[in-house]
């Protein structure tokens, strides 16, 4: 018999997620909570049912009798969502709420590789406004200012000046812009290098790293203007060697993996590595407890292995290497996002595509409408994904793709991929 599975979340993620899982054999129905209009393709959603409502999520679980779920998005992770549903005995890919705890909170991230040794930003935690006004008067400049808990990926502020820094402290601690996440601190030092993203499947005891990326999170082509929630994705990311990556796998994620263990706080799930690769060697910048968004709809097109096996295999333990195999290509993210996005957008203009449009689509903010039309409902409405055997040829399948969807308002970067392309290794 086949395997319901339930995925909470209703992002581009999520959609990537479902359409690799709907490709293992044992997958039954796939029910979305609350999923979106694009995912309503590929899945039953229930847009009754939001991302954060456990009780709601665990009681539709039962009454479905869903034989696997999938927790998707940090928030109900960090509430204990996947607890939730192993608690009525339904096997579930995601962390615990306490290894969740490693997203969750930058205070304990900080501290836990602090203490393990793992190589990371310098830096000092504040709970007092004063002290923290005190320690950047004269810490070296520029410097990063973190709020400690869960801001949208939008709670990291990097000061130039020293002006910059005070404002941000007041920012985060006094104007509380972040809400509670901003009662605690972490200021940091500013690194610098390639950032690499990378995902990797964890059972608690191994680590099996996916293939590496690479996210755009300004708005603006050349990496100008606001923070977005990621404008495209390339993998593999060519910054990332084989080199690099023994590195990592030696000084970072065994013994990250290693860490949480010994903290009674065992991972299980996607545990996703934000690195810098800094003159003094590779770095974790951030710790994800889930699948990044919109790293998962690069890496995941390039997975040749069962998804619902591998992710079984996390929750019981029995993850072993051989079990994840990837591609030797290379897959291509734009983003198209509404007018106006990361600040102020209008939704509700319809989606269209070229019947001779050839590519994946992973759906973001859409919806359907009562007559059944795919409209236009939130900033980043869609990726367009290619694979190919180069990043060269993925990145033009891509655009020529992105070209055949069309919206009022429809932005995309011009240049993903450029650095990649240009990058002086590989
Ligand atoms: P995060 O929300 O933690 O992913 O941080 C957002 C972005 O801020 C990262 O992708 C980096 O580009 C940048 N960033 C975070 N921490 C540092 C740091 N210590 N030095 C330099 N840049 C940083
Ligand atoms: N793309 C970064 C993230 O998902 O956090």
């Amino acid at each position: 018999m086949k395997t319901d599975i339930l995925v909470v979340g209703g992002g581009g993620r999520e959609h990537a997620i479902i359409k690799k899982l709907k490709m293992s054999p044992d997958a039954g129905t796939i029910y979305a909570l609350p999923g979106n209009g694009g995912i309503a393709e590929d899945a039953i959603c229930v847009p009754e049912i939001g991302a954060k409502e456990i009780d709601k999520i665990v009681a539709f679980a039962k009454e479905k009798a869903v034989g696997f779920a999938v927790v998707a998005p940090d928030d109900p992770l960090v509430l204990g969502c996947a607890d939730a549903l192993r608690a009525i005995g339904i096997p579930t890919f995601g962390p615990s709420k306490a290894a969740a705890e490693i997203e969750g909170s930058k205070v304990f991230s900080k501290r836990l590789m602090e203490k393990y040794g793992i190589p990371t930003a310098k830096c000092a935690i504040f709970s007092d406004v004063k002290e923290a006004l005190e320690y950047v008067s004269d810490c070296p400049i520029p410097t990063v200012v973190k709020a400690d808990g869960l801001a949208l990926g939008k709670g990291v502020l990097i000061a130039m000046t020293r002006k910059e820094a005070e404002d941000a402290v007041r920012t985060i601690m006094e104007d509380r812009v972040f809400g509670e996440s901003g009662s605690r601190i972490v200021i940091e030092e500013f690194l610098t290098g390639p950032e690499v993203s990378v995902l990797s499947f964890t059972d608690g005891k191994t680590v099996v790293p996916m293939v590496s990326s690479m996210d755009h999170k300004r708005i603006g082509d050349g990496d100008t203007g606001l923070n977005t929630g990621g404008m495209g994705t390339i993998a593999p990311n060519p910054y990332y060697t084989a080199e690099i990556a023994d590195v990592c796998m030696e000084t970072i994620f065994k013994p990250t993996i290693a860490a949480m263990q010994e903290e009674g706080r065992p991972f299980s799930g996607c545990l996703y590595f934000g690195l810098m690769l800094t003159p003094d060697g590779p770095k974790v910048i951030e710790y994800n407890c889930r699948f990044g968004d919109p790293e998962t709809q690069v890496v995941l097109p390039l997975l040749e292995s069962d998804l619902l096996e591998i992710m079984r295999a996390c929750d019981s333990g029995t993850l072993t290497a051989d079990m994840v195999k990837f591609s030797t290509g290379a897959a291509a993210c734009i983003v198209l996002a509404s007018k106006g996005y990361p600040e102020k957008y209008e939704s509700g203009f319809a989606i269209t595509k070229d019947a001779d449009f050839a590519a994946e689509m992973y759906v973001a903010g859409a919806k359907k409408t009562d007559a059944g039309e795919l409209v236009t409902a939130g900033g980043r409405v869609l990726g367009v994904v290619s694979t190919a055997p180069t990043l060269k040829e993925a990145l033009a399948l891509a655009y020529a793709n992105t070209a055949k969807v069309h919206f009022d308002g429809a932005y995309c970067r011009s240049d993903i991929g450029q650095r990649a392309l240009n990058a002086p290794v590989k």
